[in-house]
């Protein structure tokens, strides 16, 4: 791990994202706190899921509850608790001024809860960078299919489809102190859980790769659910959206808790060939298939672990805070996280229309 160099990181939430992002900050030599109003939790992470998941414990890692934590002087904050508790944190946060604000996804609540205090709040505070948590996206992977896209080598694209089917099994193998669903917000779709919220790196892969293949803004979106109604929780087993664009294209996006072992994927029909991104689609990593009209199908693997893809986020997030990436060209910025949540918000409550 490497020393410490001088970016200073505060991590809100010490559960199955928070472990990931203490050690993918630790892995660029940030210097790390954790909070977390649960002391169970931060035992746990300290004697339990840090060193099970990558080897040691890192003693260089602070840990809080809260009220005893430091505030202000953080250049990061990462907002890695429950949907339903984020925002509240994040506005709070936003007066802490750091650089870079992290938000995990879902940005919050289907309802959109506190997100419009929220934006006027940031108003505010231009200069704090917003992001949101959806790594795919700023994974090797997918930014090769984003460059292949780029070249325009398929021509015009005619398809656009993602599916992110995983079911419950690896989500809460991430988390063997749940007894399931019921304990936390993962079974209850008003708090941001279900498939819809939890399994949402669909609906922003799929707006990001129509945004670059240039299929203008959402038209019209329909969406239909399996619902599940079980004791007191309730929650998308499957979501599933049609999409139109204002281009007139048509794409899909299918998000479950169904599918083991998970398959995740997406793929670009092209005029002249296709591109395909599979998520660990080989067990080195993941797979992105291509194949331009008349030439040799190309297989190409991205050798990466879970971590990897955290590690990836603290890179990016490197690259913002230098200035070599401009917010509004990052995948993971606060517009393109809040979209998703539009979408959410329209599929659960069509009434908002
Ligand atoms: N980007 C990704 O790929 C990715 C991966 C995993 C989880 N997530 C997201 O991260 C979020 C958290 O998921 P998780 O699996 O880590 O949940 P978790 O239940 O394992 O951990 C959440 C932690 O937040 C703590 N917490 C709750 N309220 C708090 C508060 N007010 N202050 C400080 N800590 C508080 C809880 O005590 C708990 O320890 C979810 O929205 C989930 O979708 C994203």
């Amino acid at each position: 791990m490497k020393t410490s160099n001088g970016v200073k990181v505060k991590i809100l939430g010490a559960g199955s994202v928070g472990n990931h992002l203490a050690q993918s900050c630790r892995r660029v030599g940030w210097e790390v706190s954790v909070v977390d109003n649960d002391p169970k939790a931060l035992e746990r992470m300290k004697n339990d899921i840090y060193p099970k998941r990558y080897g040691a414990w890192d003693d260089s890692i602070k840990l809080f509850t809260p009220g005893k934590e430091p505030k202000g002087g953080f250049d990061i904050i990462m907002i890695g608790t429950p949907p339903d508790v984020r925002m509240k944190l994040a506005l709070e946060a936003l007066e802490e001024k750091p650089k870079l604000l992290h938000l995990e996804k879902p940005l919050s609540t289907p309802d959109l809860g506190e997100v419009k205090e929220f934006e006027k709040s940031l108003a505010k505070y231009p200069e704090i960078l917003v992001t949101v948590g959806y790594i795919y996206a700023v994974s090797e992977s997918v930014e090769a299919a984003v460059e292949l896209l780029k070249k325009k080598i398929f021509g015009e694209i005619l398809t656009l489809d993602v599916e992110i089917r995983e079911d419950w099994r690896s989500i809460f193998a991430a988390h063997p102190w749940l007894s399931g669903p019921a304990e936390t917000y993962l079974g209850y779709w008003r708090r941001g859980g279900g498939a819809g919220g939890e399994n949402s790196h669909g609906l922003h892969l799929w707006q990001y790769l129509a945004e670059v293949a240039g299929w203008g803004a959402l038209k019209e979106v329909k969406t239909d659910f399996s619902m599940k109604k079980e004791k007191e929780t309730e929650y998308d087993e499957l979501i599933a959206f049609l999409f139109k664009t204002e281009e007139g294209k048509v794409g899909r996006v299918i998000q479950d808790l169904f599918t083991h072992p998970f398959k995740t994927w997406a793929r670009l029909q092209g005029e002249k060939g296709f591109v395909e991104w599979h998520l660990r689609g080989v067990p080195e990593g993941d797979l992105v298939r291509y194949q331009v009209e008349g030439e040799d199908l190309v297989e190409k693997v991205f050798a990466k672990k879970r971590p990897d893809d955290f590690w990836r986020q603290a890179l990016h997030y490197q690259k913002l805070l230098s200035g070599e990436i401009k917010l509004k060209d990052s995948p993971l910025s606060f517009e393109r996280g809040l979209e998703v949540m539009r979408v959410l918000n329209r599929a659960y409550y069509p009434s908002s229309l």
